[in-house]
């Protein structure tokens, strides 16, 4: 309720008249099936004890030709993260100047609170790959639009690349390498990737 009170205090004072907040269960979603161009899941699926079942639920929402855009912890990226935490619970919270952002010296509290008990104080969190769920989207009638970062090797996300063109997947090989180049970037970012999926005709 507290993410939705800011949301609507957002779209208050940006005067966004069309935007309209609703509180429910992704898994009991009270909208009927194929409503939306665009359904955005970020960094909420992980949270759940059925991530799959969560991704099949809010994918049926999506209209033919419309797209999906999730955001998941992956395996690799998030094996910091893992470590700090368990120093954290070790330590009584005392080393938490070991995660960069919490030593960091341009956030406010308020954020380094929030980054906080986001990254280490989660009742629940899973962890998925790339390839994982390039299975999730084929399974549940979708094309595989593009990662974040990109299943291909040496191609650096660029924030003004178009995100709905195809950009097509890295065989397994290479993916895999991809994704265990993710461990190297998961110290700062929490271990995130983004996949976005285009619903078949
Ligand atoms: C880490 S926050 C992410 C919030 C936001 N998407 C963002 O990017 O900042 C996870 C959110 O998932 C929501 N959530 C967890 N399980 C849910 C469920 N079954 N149905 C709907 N929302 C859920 C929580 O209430 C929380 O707001």
């Amino acid at each position: 309720m507290n993410s939705l009170k800011l949301g609507q205090g957002f779209a208050r004072e940006h005067d966004l008249g069309r935007v309209r907040f609703v509180q429910m269960n992704l898994f009991r979603p009270a909208f009927r099936r194929q409503t939306f161009h665009l359904v955005i899941s970020n960094g909420v699926l992980h949270h759940t004890s059925d991530p799959r079942g969560g991704f099949e639920s809010i994918a049926r929402l999506v209209k033919p030709g419309g797209y999906i855009l999730i955001g998941l912890y992956h395996h690799w990226g998030r094996l910091i993260t893992d470590t700090r935490r368990a120093i954290f619970n070790m330590t009584g919270d005392r080393l938490k100047s070991l995660d960069p952002n919490l030593r960091s010296l341009m956030a406010s509290d308020a954020k380094k609170r929030a980054w906080c008990n986001d990254q280490y104080k989660h009742p629940l969190e899973s962890k998925h790959t790339i390839r994982e769920t390039l299975e999730w989207l084929k399974t549940a009638g979708f094309d595989f639009v593009k990662s974040i970062p990109s299943s291909h090797l040496f191609r650096p996300f660029d924030p003004n690349e178009p995100l709905f063109e195809h950009e097509g997947a890295a065989g397994n090989a290479e993916a895999l390498l991809t994704e265990m180049g993710m461990f190297f970037k998961g110290s700062r970012e929490g271990g995130f990737f983004t996949m976005i999926g285009k619903k078949r005709p």
